[in-house]
């Protein structure tokens, strides 16, 4: 993504943020939305817009476990991992879906691409542990191993999102 579209973006936005540092995660989060995760150029394109500096941007972008620094999955699924969840039975959804897709139990991408299983902290869903939220979008719970299952069935075959949004 170039820098004058994400200024095209924040430029409407500049007056909802009381301090312009605070530009740089809506900046991050569109630039994402083309390719599901952030280049070197989307970047520097975002320290251009925003005007500050590279490693700054950097820094923020490394923050947060929902920009991306390397590809992910065509989706990704966040698994709770939680207390709430934890107690309801996250660790057998968790290592589940690890298994079924072929992954070690620290998570990843699935061989075909298609999918990316991750642990998440609270969803902000705990009375329906345990859940997962895909893209950070649709949370669903409570969820046993077998609907977790499905669920990634479904994915592996639904078409990729017109939008990165996560
Ligand atoms: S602990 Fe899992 S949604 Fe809150």
């Amino acid at each position: 993504m170039t820098a004058d579209q994400i200024r095209a973006h924040i430029e409407p936005i500049r007056d909802e943020f009381a301090e312009s540092r605070s530009l740089v995660l809506p900046a991050l989060k569109y630039a994402q939305t083309e390719k599901g995760h952030l280049t070197r150029d989307d970047l520097d394109a975002v320290a251009e817009a925003t005007g500050f500096s590279p490693a700054y941007v950097e820094s923020v972008a490394s923050f947060y476990d929902r920009l991306y620094l390397e590809p992910t999955g065509t989706r990704v699924v966040s698994v709770c991992v939680t207390l709430s969840c934890m107690l309801r039975g996250a660790d057998e959804v968790w290592e589940h879906l690890c298994e079924r897709e072929g992954l070690s139990h620290h998570g990843g991408t699935s061989e075909d691409g298609r999918v990316t299983i991750q642990e998440a902290q609270c969803l902000g869903y705990c009375d329906h542990a345990p859940c997962i939220q895909v893209d950070a979008d649709e949370t669903l719970g409570p969820l046993t191993p077998e609907a977790a299952s499905q669920l990634m069935d479904d994915l592996h075959v639904a078409p990729a999102p017109e939008e990165f949004w996560r």
